[in-house]
């Protein structure tokens, strides 16, 4: 029995009775590529589905290549989900006596360390969670810190009391300017008000060998969470990374890792990409670039999932933004990652995408079954206008919406996709950055790029630490100084 059986009119009970009896075959994320194709958007823009068999050597080398290193190297991330259980279970003792014991948690952390603790904080929990009363919340406050703006900083201090606060520092460097800068500050005043007993307010994430973060964790005392060797920041999100803030929130961080389990079971276990999602959703967007497409659009139907698109924009953008193949040979590749928001961004950006440039691949998310339901009275009978949305549920509205834009861009012969989420919850938000994740190290592989790399990142990191003196970056700063003044002629 399928989750769409559900109506959008069942009560809340009922959906919550079936919720509960989890069966993961009812929330089986599904991936609707006809929009991709020339049958549906037409011969101009659509793929072929020879065009799909030309690329077979590329996709099948790019599956063996991603499978064989399937946990080596900077892949890592694929065991995540299928060995940690010591790890885990250290994760949920230590959430649990955090959210009894502490009344708000804090991530220090950007980047990799951040977006997917945001993306999940958002997906899984409710809403408006920090202004919910305590025993609807039943757990501390939530805010992650990914910026260094100094009125965000002094705006949470006014918020928080630190001596009821639990701060968790991630990073897997151990190094980056921002969150140490972050940790500098909040541990000083940490120490200024609680004395020696601070270290019991700090979690570390970071590199088991690497980095200052490790090292001041020993010497100060800290518990600390590891960041495996090969688990790039854009792919931690199944590591201690996600999952310590995850279950601080009352997540079910099993039930998530079982979701990137089964999608890595799918994307490994064929080279057919008609049979594996991640496999298939890579090879379209190899061909789409490959067409002129540099754009990659991601747009959920869901304010829950609003921030896994922003997670996506950075896996995507950092991960296939690349000026060199492996041969060394200047490719300048990648697509450029776009955010928007179903139904909001149908008012600002879809004319856009319906009638400007033919460069675009659209992703749309969908969400079958919401956690709840808003129904639209009845009562405005003599405003027949209006009155057509009487009697239905807001969320039969906003899937409406998506049907008739997913319609409108087909229309227009605009390359779309849809991946459907029955409802959402830790399995099915599991499976979705498992596919977007796996896409994207397929995408890089069919590209003959490194994926795992960010020398792109590393250059502004380095001239950062040169403007500041640091030690050992002096050639970066003579560097930085030769470069060519500024102009006044060009600034008014
Ligand atoms: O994906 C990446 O590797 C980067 O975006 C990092 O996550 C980001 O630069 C933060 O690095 P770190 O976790 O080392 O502080």
């Amino acid at each position: 029995m399928r989750l769409s059986v559900l109506s959008s009119r069942s009560t809340k009970k009922e959906k919550t009775e079936y919720m509960a009896r989890f069966n993961k075959n009812d929330f089986r994320i599904r991936f609707d590529f006809n929009n991709m194709m020339r049958d549906y958007i037409g011969a101009e823009q659509g793929i072929k589905e020879t065009e799909i068999a030309d690329v077979s050597k590329t996709v099948k080398d790019a599956f063996d290549s991603v499978k064989e290193q399937g946990g080596a190297g900077w892949q890592g991330w694929l065991d995540l989900p299928f060995n940690q259980k010591e790890i885990v279970d250290d994760i949920i003792t230590t959430a649990k006596s955090v959210r009894k014991n502490f009344k708000t948690f804090v991530v220090l952390g950007i980047g990799g360390s951040a977006l997917g603790p945001i993306a999940v904080f958002q997906a899984l929990r409710h809403l408006h969670y920090n202004e919910l009363p305590y025993k609807m919340r039943k757990g501390p406050k939530f805010y992650v810190e990914d910026n260094i703006d100094p009125e965000r900083m002094a705006a949470l201090l006014d918020i928080i009391d630190v001596k009821t606060t639990m701060f968790n520092v991630i990073t897997k460097s151990g190094a980056t300017s921002e969150t140490m800068s972050q940790y500098l500050v909040i541990t000083d005043i940490l120490k200024k008000a609680l004395g020696a007993d601070y270290a019991s307010h700090v979690i570390a994430t970071t590199d088991k060998e690497k980095g200052n973060l490790i090292k001041l964790a020993k010497k100060e005392g800290f518990k600390t969470f590891y960041i495996p060797s090969g688990v790039g920041g854009r792919f931690s999100e199944m590591s201690p990374v996600g999952l310590l803030p995850a279950a601080v929130l009352g997540i079910d961080v099993k039930k998530m890792l079982l979701g990137a389990a089964d999608m890595i079971k799918m994307g490994f276990k064929t080279a057919n990409p008609y049979k594996n999602m991640p496999l298939m959703a890579a090879t379209l967007q190899y061909i789409a670039i490959g067409k002129g497409k540099n754009i990659s659009v991601m747009m959920p139907y869901a304010d829950s999932l609003k921030y896994i698109a922003d997670w996506y924009c950075q896996l995507w953008g950092e991960s296939l933004g690349k000026a060199v193949d492996k041969s060394g040979k200047e490719v300048y590749a990648g697509q450029t990652p776009v955010k928007a928001l179903g139904v909001t961004d149908q008012h600002s950006q879809i004319q856009l995408y319906t009638e400007g440039p033919f460069d675009k691949v659209i992703t749309l998310i969908a969400v079958e079954a919401f956690r709840t339901e808003v129904m639209i009275p009845e009562g405005l009978e003599d405003f027949p206008d209006v009155n057509f949305l009487c009697g239905n549920t807001m969320g039969t509205l906003l899937n409406t919406e998506r049907k008739a834009t997913e319609y409108a861009l087909a229309k227009k012969h605009r390359l779309n996709r849809t991946i459907t989420l029955p409802a959402v919850n830790e399995y099915t938000i599991g499976q979705l950055l498992m596919l977007f994740m796996m896409e994207t190290a397929f995408v890089g592989a069919m590209l003959n790029i490194d994926t795992f790399n960010q020398p792109g990142v590393e250059e502004g990191k380095n001239a950062t630490y040169a403007m500041f003196g640091r030690k050992g970056y002096e050639a970066k700063k003579a560097e930085l100084d030769s470069a060519k003044a500024k102009a006044e002629k060009y600034i008014i």
